[in-house]
């Protein structure tokens, strides 16, 4: 039976279809890849991993990648491609707006998923609590938009951040050395929207 919490069920199949979402993951890896000293030792968090577009390009750079999300059908993607991971995985279905995770890690990536997720300070203190000393996170989402990216905005709580205000949210959890990079430029028919990656340390 279809779980209707489960906003995603009737994406998940197609989710890695689409190209500019391959691109968009792939273009977020690249700037973690490049900008945090990863090592082959690290275990890190992907929070909202969905059927692990981001995870996927990361792995090769880490040891184990643990897939967090609250959707059963987008880990079940993340689950059937667990052997074209570079690294070891795991899966965890968890809602991060309610939960916690009683687990550290030495960083946590997360790609398009805090827009939906409405409190970001108390996510933001889970977050830094759930963190190695000296861990960090590299959360990748939409600039400011105006309503428009998705075409139905159910279980959307933000038009993307202003990144002043996410900068602030991170340092009032306790994480240093904020910064913001853009990440990559989404073309769709009737705007251009831009995504940032935020990193910072514990
Ligand atoms: C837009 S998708 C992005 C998936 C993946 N990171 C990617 O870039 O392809 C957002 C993901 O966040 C997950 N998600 C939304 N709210 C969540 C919550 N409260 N706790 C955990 N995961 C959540 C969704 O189930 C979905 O898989």
């Amino acid at each position: 039976m279809e779980n209707k919490n489960d906003l995603f069920a009737h994406k998940s199949k197609s989710w890695d279809m689409n190209s500019k979402r391959v691109q968009n993951a792939k273009g977020i890896a690249d700037l973690i890849v490049n900008n945090i000293k990863l090592n082959k030792s690290m275990e890190l968090m992907d929070l909202g991993a969905g059927t692990g577009l981001l995870s996927y390009f990361v792995a090769p750079y880490i040891s184990k990648i643990v897939a967090v999300d609250n959707s059963p059908s987008m880990l079940l993607e993340f689950e059937n491609k667990c052997d074209e991971f570079s690294c070891e995985t795991e899966v965890i279905e968890k809602d991060l707006s309610t939960d916690t995770l009683d687990r550290k890690f030495d960083g946590v990536i997360s790609s398009m998923t805090i827009h939906h997720l409405e409190d970001i300070p108390l996510l933001l203190s889970k977050l830094y609590n759930m963190l190695n000393k000296d861990g960090f996170i590299a959360l990748a989402d939409l600039d400011s938009e105006d309503g428009n990216f998705h075409s139905d905005n159910t279980g959307v709580f933000h038009y993307g951040f202003d990144r002043k205000k996410l900068a602030l949210y991170a340092e009032e959890a306790g994480f240093k050395d904020v910064s913001f990079s853009l990440a990559s430029t989404i073309n769709k028919p009737h705007a251009q929207f831009t995504v940032f990656l935020m990193t910072a340390v514990k």
